[in-house]
């Protein structure tokens, strides 16, 4: 299947309509629920809060959507009141019902979560727990920072030669050369997407993948082509003999892979069909991006993952693989240090492309990320063992729970992904919110109507919420039994306070 993936078309002056049909894909299998103006105006909010309808967009009149969808129109008034009333959308006059910007908490330095909702849709680790002592570390011992201009588009040569160092020692000989620095490794993707691909070309990604490389590889307006991972995803693993046909037959000009610990199945590619898959896109003339920000978060005793660029035969088919690394999982989401591994000349373009955008990654920054590398196997190895029994805790709960979900077998990263073995996604999803759990349905990690029977299950929380989290999934599956929709509780899915990125 091949998208263009944005959340709706451009309209006339530049306004996003969302059409009928594509609210009616959007929506998946909303309808088998009972035909409840709740149930329409909560799903449209997820998609909101979600991202997969962005703030601006026109939503379809009332008309068309009540026949695309089946429904009576009275249906489709009312949850375009809900939606206004809860602050998702608003009347325009001469536009019709328009989705509105996230309204941020004025005044305070952050706003603190509802203490009664577990959220498991971030995979993001809190901090490493050394993080305050290196930043206390960063500002005694490196004053000399504050000489320098703050920040710089190719990274401090401390810290090239430090993660170039750690690829070199990891069975992959790297320069600092090859080294950029970026601000996270989703900037990084971008960045890549932007320089190398132009309109129309096609690009190539794993099906199910981490939406925003999706997206950030759609906004260049190329085509997005999809690379299945396996049988469904869960309990199968991959399917090398389909991948590599898939991969034969597209032509991309850029991939983007998430060779180990694959977000949202945690699995990880066999030597085998890593070099198999290289030699075949480079075969012909492709990029690749290696997505590693979770490669070396492994479940189990710590071990070395070896680079996927090491994978390559030749050195032309290692130019041609982009490696994209984060400390974003292993520090902290909040260091906002990333980093691309490439041939020189190509990190060359990408410096020059990189200025358009912004000035650079912050020097203070990547002094902490320097002092993080220099203890990083200790990072890693505390992260290992948080995320192995974090890991434990949930596929214990869902096993004892839930003994019909059979789980993908994650070897590492932050999340797994969870077959329901039916059509049930973004139903449970929704119902899952009325139970103080927020959660990401499946279809988001693909093209629109994917994966209504994978649920994506992030470990990255601690042990207590992962059992509390699982035992409200049990509640929302039980109550979807022939059960109607239960009503909103709280803070309310649909309110537009906050917009989630799925991380
Ligand atoms: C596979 C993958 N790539 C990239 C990112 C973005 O990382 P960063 O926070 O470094 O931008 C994430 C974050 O969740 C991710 O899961």
């Amino acid at each position: 299947m091949e998208t263009r993936n944005a959340s709706a078309a451009p309209g006339i002056g530049g306004a996003t309509r969302v059409g009928p049909r594509r609210l009616t894909e959007l929506l998946g299998e909303w309808r088998g629920d009972g035909i409840g103006y709740l149930e329409l105006s909560e799903s449209i909010a997820i998609l909101v809060r979600d991202g997969r309808i962005v703030p601006g967009a026109v939503l379809p009149a009332e008309r068309p959507l009540s026949e695309a969808l089946g429904v009576s129109r009275t249906t489709i008034s009312a949850s375009y009141q809900r939606l206004r009333e809860t602050g998702v959308a608003l009347s325009r006059r001469g536009s019709g019902t328009v989705v509105r910007g996230a309204a941020r908490p004025a005044g305070a330095l952050w706003s603190a979560p509802d203490a009664s909702e577990i959220d498991l849709s971030a995979a993001c680790p809190e901090p490493w727990e050394g993080l305050a002592e290196l930043n206390a570390q960063a500002m005694g011992a490196h004053p000399e920072v504050f000489r320098l201009a703050g920040y710089d588009t190719i990274g401090l040569p401390a810290l090239r030669a430090a993660i170039a160092a750690r690829y070199s020692a990891r069975g992959l000989p790297t320069a600092p050369e090859q080294i950029m620095v970026t601000s996270g490794a989703q900037h990084a993707i971008f960045l890549v997407a932007r320089t190398l691909l132009r309109r129309g070309d096609r690009s190539l990604i794993e099906s199910p993948s981490y939406p925003h490389a999706r997206e950030a590889l759609a906004a260049t307006g190329a085509l997005v082509a999809e690379l299945p991972v396996g049988s469904g995803g869960a309990g199968g693993g991959y399917d090398p003999a389909a991948m590599l046909d898939v991969a034969a037959r597209t032509s991309p000009r850029l991939a983007y892979l998430i060779p180990d610990h694959h977000n949202p199945t945690g699995m990880s590619m066999s030597a085998r069909l890593k070099s198999d898959l290289i030699a075949t896109l480079a075969a012909q003339g492709a990029h690749v991006i290696a997505d590693e920000t979770t490669a070396e978060l492994v479940l189990g005793e710590p071990r070395t993952v070896v680079p996927f660029a090491a994978f390559a035969e030749h050195e032309t088919q290692q130019d041609a693989i982009i490696t994209i690394g984060s400390l974003g999982k292993t520090v902290w989401g909040g260091l906002r240090v990333g980093w691309i591994r490439a041939a020189p000349d190509l990190i060359a373009r990408l410096e020059a492309s990189r200025r358009v955008g912004d000035l650079g990654t912050g020097t203070w920054e990547q002094v902490v990320a320097t002092l993080a590398l220099e203890r990083y196997d200790e990072i890693l190895a505390q992260r290992a063992a948080q995320l192995t029994s974090r890991h434990r805790a949930l596929t214990e709960a869902v096993a004892a729970q839930l003994p019909g979900w059979t789980l993908s077998p994650a070897t590492g990263g932050v999340c797994l992904w969870a077959d329901l073995g039916a059509r049930e996604s973004t139903r449970l999803s929704r119902r899952c919110a009325a139970h103080g759990l927020r959660i990401v349905p499946g279809p988001r990690f693909g093209s629109p109507g994917t994966f209504e029977r994978f649920l994506r299950l992030s470990f990255s929380a601690p042990e207590t919420d992962l059992v509390e989290a699982v035992a409200r999934l049990r509640a929302a599956w039980d109550g979807g039994r022939g059960a109607s929709v239960p009503h909103p509780v709280g803070a309310e899915i649909g309110g537009a306070a906050e917009r989630d990125t799925v991380v």
